[in-house]
């Protein structure tokens, strides 16, 4: 048991009342942003006359030992202190004494527990960004490789239209693209430097915020030193969008796990990423989409955890807060693990594209494009909706399919009908007429994807240059 704060009491601390209110045990993941922190705030303090050139010195070399030591095994995080800033601070004290005990001169640990997590939430900002690519990038492979790949489109999932494999990934591709811009936008809106709100009302030393934001990689400081320490809705953005990630995760795994079936049979899982059955010698269990599919109501559980722990708090800072961390650490590493797992399951999953096709011409997918053709010989679209509805009513009790008709029983229905009515409800021609924008016709298509290749190409990695003047592996130069 070790605290920062035992001057004005008297007695100790009951042993459960410490285990209870420490938070050493998971912000401790949060040890190289403290160290980060801290060196900025030093070199500031030094800058501003508030610590000697000497003081600094000695401080730097001391975290930069403690970051090494840490790094390589030599030292392990003491769960004895409260929390990782304590932690930092006792190590640091240890090794260059009375120095170390000028660290936390003009800081609280309020505004650095605030800088921590942002300096911490950014960087996995970043990460998703770059998982979101690797999987956009598995999906335009699949879409450039499967224009003419049929399959039927289903709407209440009945078969409804046909369409192509690479309209059908398209429209992943647009979900995940926009996750990805949600990353860019929450990173621009969240990066601003909280350090030196202090407590809540700043402090009366004359701190350099512009230059800690500046050693740090931010666009700048915060403005208001109460909302510093006290806003998580970065946090809360970032959760937002991750939810939001996860549900289209968790969309396309139902979609698999229905594809992978013994009824679709569209496509096969890669051995590598299915599992066997205890007693079922037979089964090849799609797991890992179920597994993302069932993870999704964790990332959705942190997001409503944060919402709830915030909803009721008076400003500034309460303990509450220290809330923030566990449930959104559980959800930023199950969403990229998620991601990581999905990627790999769709880059070698097989597709059956002939089953595709057989299934995209039974169901009468083509019932849409038959009433057009009608239309086309001047019949009213309702009167035509009408007549193919008794055809198909017609089919259903035969066991065929439109084009299975010959053209008498066709033309018993509507005399409208000619011999060009096959070639015009084809599969070919029913996904190959459909050209506006945003359809599955090849060269429809084709412009997507051209889009598709430029929006992946032209924002890799932009949004997110934070390089400060100070790097974060700094302590690896010695
Ligand atoms: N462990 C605390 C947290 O995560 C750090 C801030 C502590 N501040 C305080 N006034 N007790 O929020």
């Amino acid at each position: 048991m070790a605290q920062l704060w035992g001057g004005r009491f008297t007695k100790e601390t009951d042993q459960a009342v410490f285990a209870f209110n420490a938070s050493i045990g998971f912000d401790k993941r949060l040890f190289w942003q403290d160290v980060e922190g801290s060196m900025a705030h030093v070199r500031m303090l030094a800058k501003q006359g508030i610590l000697s050139q000497e003081e600094r010195d000695q401080i730097l070399e001391g975290l930069k030992g403690i970051a090494r030591d840490v790094e390589s095994g030599a030292l392990e995080v003491d769960e004895t202190q409260e929390d990782i800033h304590s932690f930092v601070e006792a190590q640091l004290t240890e090794r260059i004494g009375q120095a170390g005990k000028k660290l936390h001169t003009g800081r609280s640990r309020n505004d650095q527990v605030a800088l921590d997590m942002r300096l911490y939430v950014r960087g996995r900002v970043e990460e998703t960004a770059r998982l979101l690519e690797e999987l956009l990038e598995v999906i335009l492979h699949t879409m450039e490789e499967n224009l003419y790949t049929y399959m039927p489109g289903f709407t209440h999932l009945q078969k409804a239209q046909p369409t192509t494999l690479a309209h059908h990934y398209g429209a992943y591709f647009e979900m995940f693209e926009r996750d990805r811009q949600r990353m860019g936008d929450i990173y621009r809106r969240m990066n601003y430097c909280p350090l030196g709100a202090g407590a809540l009302a700043g402090t009366t030393y004359p701190l350099d915020r512009d230059y800690v934001a500046e050693l740090l990689g931010f666009a700048g400081p915060t403005l208001n030193s109460m909302d510093s320490v006290s806003d998580r809705d970065y946090l809360i953005e970032f959760l937002a969008a991750l939810a939001t990630v996860m549900m289209h995760l968790s969309r396309f795994s139902e979609e698999i796990i229905l594809w992978n079936s013994n009824e679709y049979q569209f496509v096969e899982l890669d051995d590598a990423y299915s599992t066997g059955s205890s007693i079922m010698p037979q089964k090849k269990n799609p797991d890992i989409a179920e597994l993302v599919r069932g993870k999704t109501g964790r990332v959705y559980g942190a997001l409503m955890g944060l919402l709830t722990t915030m909803k009721g708090l008076p400003l500034a800072y309460n303990k509450d807060m220290q809330e923030d961390k566990e449930m959104a650490f559980d959800a930023m590493d199950t969403a990229a693990d998620c991601l990581r797992l999905f990627t790999g399951m769709i880059g070698t999953m097989r597709f059956r594209t002939d089953r595709m096709e057989k299934s995209a011409m039974k169901g009468f997918t083509n019932a849409t494009d038959a009433a057009d053709y009608l239309v086309g010989k001047g019949v009213p679209f309702r009167d035509a909706h009408s007549i193919i509805g008794r055809l198909v009513l017609y089919c259903m009790e035969k066991e065929i399919s439109i084009e299975q008709l010959s053209l008498e029983e066709l033309q018993r229905i509507s005399d409208r009908f000619e011999e060009d009515i096959f070639e015009a409800v084809s599969l070919k021609a029913c996904v190959e007429r459909r050209l506006t924008v945003g359809a599955p016709g090849p060269e429809a298509m084709e412009k997507v994807l051209e889009s598709c290749r430029k929006r992946l190409e032209e924002n890799r990695g932009e949004t997110f240059h934070w390089t400060g003047l100070l790097q974060a592996a700094e302590w690896r130069e010695k």
